[in-house]
C-alpha cells in the first residue's frame, strides 16, 4: 500500500479548518482576492463544505473546510474523512489545528479507501503532510488494519470462502512469524468440534478452524475469536432475500479479529496472542442441520437447534470452548451475530458485553477517544433461562425474540468458564450509507478501540 503521507519538506497546499463562528477570522488572514472569491462563492463553512481558493495563476493556493462547532450535538470528529473525495489531486497540510488532530488525520487516511479488486478504483490522488506531534506509524497501522478488514468483508463470498479466509489469516500470521494451524472438514469431528462441523457440513466448501499463535509464551494470554461465516443463507430456516443480500459480510468478526491481530503484532504488544476463527458457510443442502436437531458441543452441553439461522453462536461456542481450555487472561470474541443488536443500537454502535467492570470502563473510554464507538449492554442473568431446551441442555434460538443480542451473549457465556476476563462484541461490520471516513461497505469496527485498550495495558 503506497503511503498517503508526505514529509514536511514537500510543498503542500494548506487546508484551513473553519466553523461558522471562526470563518470571518480565518478569512481575514487570507489575501483580499481569496476573501472575495470565498464571498462570491457563498462559502459559509457548513460542516463538510470545502472550497479551493485559487492563486493569481488559477492554481489551488489554499483550501477552506468546514467542521462542526465543538460541542455541537452532531459533532463528527471524522469530518475530514470527506476531504480525499473532494480535494483535487495534490499534497496538502493542515494550516490550523482540528479539535483532535490525530482523529482528523486518521479520518483523512480512512477516507482514501476504495475497494478495487474487480475494477480500477478511482482512488483519490491526495497526500497529506501530517501535523507535528501526530504518531504517523500509529495511523498507518490503523489504516492498514482497516483496509484489511474492509477488503476481506467487501470481497464477495465466491472469492472469500473458508479456504480463502484461512489463506488471509495465514498470510498475516506468516508476515509476523506466528505459528499457524488449521483443522479442516471431517477432522473437526474427530478433533471434537461438533458445532463448527454441524454448521459447515452442508456447504461444498469445507468448514475449518483457523488457529494461530504469536508472541512470548511468558506474556499475558490474549485470545481473539472471530465469527467467520463466509456466507449466511440462514440454512433451512432460510433468510428472506432482503436479509440475505449482504451476508457476504457475515465473516466481519473474523475480518476485524485479523485487523486487531495485525495491529497487536505490528506494535509488538507484550502479549501471547492467539487467534481462533471458525470459518464456515451456512448453506442449504440435503445434509444441512435441521430445526430441532440436537448436537453435542466441544464443551459438553447438548445443543438443540431452535433456528438454523442462529449459526454464529454455534461456531463461536466450540471456538470459545477451545480458547477457554488454556484459561487466557483476556478472551475476546467479535461477530456479526444478531439483527437485534441493530434494532437496539443501529449499525454504527455495536454493543459489548463483559462482567469485568474495569474493562467495561476502560473500553468505553478508548472507544470514545478513538471514535470507534461501542456501547455496553448487560449479561442479564434473569434471561438465561430463556435458553432452556425441552430435550437438550441448551437451545440456540429462544422463541419470543425479545432481547436477541443479550440472549446470544448469554448463550456464548455458557461456553466460557476458565478465562480470567471475557469480552463479547456483537458488531455489524458494515457501513450501509457512506459517511466521512467510512465509505459504504465493509467496516472495521471495535478493533481500534480494543487495540487502544490493549496498548494501554500491554504496550
Ligand atoms: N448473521 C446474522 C445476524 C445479522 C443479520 C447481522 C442481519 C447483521 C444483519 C445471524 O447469523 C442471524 O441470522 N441471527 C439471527 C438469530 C435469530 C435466528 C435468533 C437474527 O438476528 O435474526
Ligand atoms: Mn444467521
Ligand atoms: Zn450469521
Amino acid at each position: 500500500m503506497p503511503s498517503i503521507f508526505d514529509t514536511a519538506d514537500q510543498p503542500a497546499v494548506p487546508i484551513s479548518f473553519v466553523t461558522k463562528s471562526t470563518l470571518e477570522k480565518v478569512c481575514a488572514g487570507l489575501p483580499e482576492a481569496a476573501q472575495r472569491f470565498a464571498r462570491a462563492n457563498g462559502y459559509s463553512a457548513k460542516p463538510g463544505q470545502m472550497l479551493a481558493l485559487p492563486d493569481a495563476n488559477g492554481a489551488v493556493a489554499h483550501v477552506l473546510f468546514g467542521l462542526d462547532e465543538v460541542g455541537a450535538r452532531s459533532f463528527d470528529p471524522f469530518r475530514t474523512g470527506a476531504l480525499p473525495g473532494l480535494l483535487p489531486p495534490g499534497t496538502y497540510r493542515f494550516a490550523n489545528a482540528a479539535p483532535d488532530d490525530k482523529l482528523a488525520v486518521l479520518a483523512f487516511a480512512l477516507g482514501t479507501y476504495r475497494f478495487g479488486r474487480y475494477r480500477k478504483a478511482e482512488a483519490p490522488e491526495v497526500r497529506l503532510v501530517p501535523p507535528q506531534g501526530v504518531d504517523v506509524a500509529a495511523i498507518v497501522r490503523a489504516l492498514e488494519a482497516a483496509t484489511l478488514a474492509r477488503d476481506l468483508i467487501n470481497t464477495p463470498s465466491n472469492d472469500m470462502g473458508p479456504a480463502e479466509l484461512s489463506d488471509a489469516a495465514l498470510a498475516l500470521a506468516q508476515r509476523h512469524g506466528a505459528s499457524f494451524s488449521c483443522i479442516v472438514g471431517d477432522d473437526l469431528v474427530t478433533q471434537n468440534f461438533p458445532l463448527i462441523h454441524a454448521v459447515g457440513m452442508a456447504a461444498t466448501r469445507a468448514p475449518r478452524l483457523i488457529d494461530f499463535t504469536w508472541g512470548d509464551a511468558a506474556h499475558p494470554k490474549v485470545t481473539l475469536v472471530g465469527k467467520g461465516v463466509c456466507f449466511d443463507t440462514g440454512g433451512l430456516d432460510l433468510k428472506p432475500s432482503s436479509a440475505m443480500l449482504i451476508m457476504k459480510k457475515d465473516m466481519g468478526g473474523a475480518a476485524n479479529v485479523l485487523a486487531l491481530a495485525s495491529m497487536i503484532m505490528d506494535a509488538k504488544l507484550k502479549v501471547r496472542l492467539r487467534v481462533l476463527i471458525p470459518a464456515v458457510e451456512n448453506a442449504v443442502a440435503g445434509n444441512a442441520m435441521r430445526p430441532l436437531d440436537v448436537f453435542p458441543s466441544r464443551k459438553g452441553p447438548t445443543v438443540e437447534i431452535g433456528n438454523t439461522d442462529a449459526e454464529g453462536r454455534l461456531v463461536l461456542a466450540d471456538a470459545l470452548a477451545l480458547a477457554d481450555e488454556e484459561a487466557p487472561d483476556l478472551l475476546i470474541d467479535l461477530g456479526t451475530l444478531t439483527g437485534a443488536a441493530r434494532v437496539a443500537l443501529g449499525p454504527d454502535l455495536p454493543p459489548y458485553y463483559t462482567h469485568d467492570e474495569q474493562l467495561a470502563l476502560d473500553l468505553a473510554r478508548s472507544a470514545a477517544a478513538e471514535n470507534d464507538p461501542l456501547w455496553r449492554m448487560p449479561l442479564w442473568g434473569p434471561y438465561d433461562s430463556w435458553l432452556d431446551s425441552k430435550v437438550a441442555n441448551i437451545n440456540n434460538a429462544p422463541s419470543g425474540g425479545f432481547a436477541g443480542s443479550i440472549t446470544c451473549a448469554l448463550f456464548l457465556q455458557r461456553f466460557v468458564e476458565a478465562a480470567k476476563t471475557w469480552l463479547h462484541v456483537d458488531i455489524y461490520g458494515w457501513t450501509p450509507k457512506a459517511k466521512p471516513g467510512r465509505p459504504e461497505g465493509g467496516e472495521c469496527q471495535a478493533a481500534r478501540a480494543i487495540f487502544a485498550l490493549l496498548s494501554e495495558r500491554y504496550g
